[in-house]
């Protein structure tokens, strides 16, 4: 079964007005696959959410970075997933390491968002990956599949959910991932969705990857059998974004 390609640019906490006008110009210039074959989600900061969505090209959709856990109410400094929603933001990324590191967020915690995410109308662009230390340990695939059964035991329908595989050792470092070593989690992960949540799930569900992709790695990356699109941080902000959507043909 086919899947459709995804590339995600996640711009992190970066951007000036000036800024983000001019990628978003670039993107727009951009001669790049249509939408049946790749599907584009940017990701900017909150505060310039609005403004992307309404200066963005109409086949590509924009992400929020985050969102608050349950229904929105008395959480200073929080955004609700029904705001997003109310907004007409179709996609939100959680679980991103930056959070489960500085953040302190628990897989569990990472599950609960998700769900209601889901719950009420969002895509969810779901971020797993183990840290160095932890690869070192030979402990990926257990640190990546105690991530995904967290979100497992608590989402029942997986059409709206695509998993970002995003080793943490790989961000922002430079040291990107091999592509066998990607296709190897991608693959596994693969292996452990079809065995606790199920065979149709595990062909359909985007897998992703993240870390130090960039205009000039992402075409062998691309060429994985598991390997179903990118998320992309410091690439996303440049102008080889464009290349890294390319990369789906
Ligand atoms: O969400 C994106 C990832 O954190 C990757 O960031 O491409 O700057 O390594 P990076």
């Amino acid at each position: 079964m086919a899947r459709k390609f995804f590339v995600g640019g996640n711009w992190k906490c970066n951007g000036t007005t000036e800024e983000v006008k001019k990628i978003v110009t670039t993107l727009n210039e951009a001669e790049v696959p249509s939408e049946d074959v790749v599907e584009v989600v940017v990701s900017p900061p909150f505060v310039f959410l609005p403004f992307v969505k309404s200066l963005l090209r109409p086949d590509f959709h924009v992400a929020a970075q985050n969102c608050w856990v349950r229904k929105g109410g008395a959480f200073t400094g929080e955004v609700s997933a029904e705001m997003l929603v109310n907004l007409g933001i179709p996609w939100v990324i959680l679980g991103h390491s930056e959070r489960r590191a500085l953040l302190n967020e628990s897989n569990e915690f990472v599950g609960d968002k998700v769900a209601y995410a889901l719950s009420q109308g969002l895509k969810v662009i779901a971020c797993i990956g183990e840290t160095l230390e932890q690869r070192e340990s030979g402990s990926t695939m257990a640190v990546v599949a105690a991530q995904t059964k967290a979100i497992a035991e608590k989402v029942t329908n997986w059409d709206n959910v695509v998993l970002a595989y995003e080793p943490v050792w790989a961000i922002g470092t430079g040291k990107v991932a091999t592509p066998a070593q990607a296709q190897e989690v991608h693959c596994e992960l693969r292996k452990w969705v079809h065995d606790n949540v199920g065979a149709e799930v595990a062909a359909k569900v985007r897998i992703i990857y993240g870390g130090s992709v960039n205009g000039a790695n992402c075409k062998e990356l691309a060429g994985q059998p598991d390997v179903d699109g990118f998320l992309v941080g410091g690439a996303s902000l440049k102008p080889e974004f464009v290349d890294i959507i390319k990369s789906a043909t």
